[in-house]
């Protein structure tokens, strides 16, 4: 979907510290290409309101969200799980220093070797939809912990996902169970997810209702279900808010679930990270359409900007994740004439379009413009199509924050950008709650965060 209108334009904080960052890198007249900055505090602000609106649900970050090393490494100094999607997902998390048993294997239809390799490294729990994906884990490992997902669609998601995993509650779940028990394998829970970016909060409600009913049934087969995982959904740009969602969940959870011996997890993704990156794209080239009125005369009717990154690089979001982005301009000038334009990314292919059409202020070569929320599903799929190179990622905090995530992330130095910002008052600091119990390790070099409760202040731990 393409944003057509100038909405949100004006709903823009331009002092934060992502903004003072990409206008000093700006400044710089050897800075061309497009580049993120990614503010990894925003990391941490979502952990804390996750712990604070659905504290029985330990969060297993889905690491195909956005894969950066930093982002891991944040996560699992907090104490965060992971959901993991293939052999390379799985090897990722792992190299941040994390137990194997925080991860969950969430792809139902994997690969034999992925299979096998999560048997060689100790990754136990993984997801099945289908009754050959239990013969391939029966042959390859047959001690693993399995979790049947069920499909349960909201009515309206950004990406569903049932079409293609997850099994009917009803037609296909309980035959499932009868295979896996016929196999002798430990099947210890359930699973759904219903759909990335789910905008129908109740839906919550039907699928966990649903997965007491195969908890229910499963207890009938002889087996012992503990775990409940409610997978994503969880929306994450800054305009968003868990609280809806999070109250059906609860309530749900008191209804179906008030056994606190069952653990319950969630895989999201865009949730922690959508809001933590901001994209600055430099306008390189512009067209501009003219006609001729009755008289000869020569008015602009329309204006094309080309920006060097497209739909090949971060914006893939646009044609994959059905994500709208809304350009910003770095340095608004409210003299500028508004003019109909449409934003285009730098590839030679028709097809690398960011905005058909929306009103915007006249630019010129060399300006930039700024993209918000682009955390979520953007670096990891992007690809330097026509030579032109994914965006470089900047690590742009305070000196205070930065003398905490030295010691938590491995980016290389060059890329942490520094923004001056006294920090005064006194705070009461409280540890960070691990809500499964199950041990962190953290290589030695690396520390743990704590944070304070109401405050920008944060303390290795
Ligand atoms: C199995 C699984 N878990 C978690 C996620 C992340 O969910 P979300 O994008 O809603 O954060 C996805 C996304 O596709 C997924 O496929």
């Amino acid at each position: 979907m393409k944003i057509k209108t100038h909405e949100f334009i004006e709903n823009v904080d331009r002092t934060s510290n992502t903004w003072k960052i990409i206008k000093q890198m700006t400044k710089n007249v050897h800075q061309e290409e497009a580049f993120y900055v990614c503010n990894l505090r925003e990391i941490i602000e979502k952990h804390k309101i996750w712990l604070s609106k659905l504290p029985r649900i330990e969060p297993h970050y889905a690491v195909k969200c956005n894969d950066d090393i930093a982002i891991l490494e944040v996560l699992a100094s907090l104490g965060a799980c992971f959901d993991c999607a293939s052999k390379s997902e799985i090897s990722k998390a792992l190299s941040v220093g994390i137990n194997p048993e925080r991860i969950i294997f969430a792809n139902p239809a994997k690969p034999k070797s992925h299979i096998q390799y999560a048997a060689d490294v100790g990754v136990s729990t993984m997801t099945f939809d289908n009754e050959s994906e239990l013969y391939k884990i029966h042959d390859l490992f047959p001690n693993s912990k399995l979790v049947i997902r069920l499909r349960i669609d909201a009515t309206d998601a950004q990406c569903p996902l049932g079409m293609k995993f997850g099994c009917d509650p009803v037609k296909e779940a309980p035959k499932l169970l009868r295979v896996a028990q016929f196999l002798n394998l430990n099947v210890i829970g359930v699973s759904f997810h219903v759909g990335s970016g789910c905008r129908e909060p109740e839906v919550f409600k039907r699928a966990i209702r649903a997965s007491r009913e195969i908890f229910n049934y499963s207890s009938t087969l002889g087996f012992n279900f503990t775990l409940l995982d409610i997978g994503g959904g969880y929306p994450g740009g800054k305009d968003s808010s868990l609280t809806e969602i999070a109250n059906v969940v609860n309530n749900a959870l008191d209804e179906f679930f008030n056994d606190l011996n069952i653990r319950i997890i969630a895989e999201p993704g865009r949730f922690y990270v959508t809001t933590a990156y901001t994209l600055a794209c430099n306008i390189h080239s512009i067209r501009k359409m003219t006609d001729e009125d009755s008289e000869g005369n020569t008015f602009e009717t329309h204006r094309m900007y080309y920006i060097n990154d497209g739909v090949y690089g971060s914006f893939n979001c646009i044609l994959y994740d059905h994500q709208a982005v809304t350009p910003l301009l770095l340095n608004e000038d409210p003299t500028k004439k508004m003019v109909s334009s449409s934003i285009w990314g730098p590839t030679c292919d028709g097809l690398d379009q960011i905005i058909e059409n929306m009103s915007l202020p006249e630019m010129e070569i060399g300006d930039w413009m700024v993209f918000e929320d682009m955390g979520a599903y953007t670096l990891p799929v992007a690809s330097p199509f026509n030579g032109f190179p994914v965006p470089k990622v900047y690590y742009g905090m305070t000196q205070e924050d930065w003398s905490v995530f030295r010691s938590i992330i491995t980016v290389n130095q060059d890329d942490v950008l520094i923004v001056e910002e006294p920090l005064s008052e006194e705070h009461e600091l409280y540890n960070l709650k691990i809500p499964s119990g199950l041990p962190v390790i953290i290589p030695a070099r690396k520390k743990s965060i704590a944070f304070s409760t109401n405050s920008a202040e944060l303390m290795v731990g």
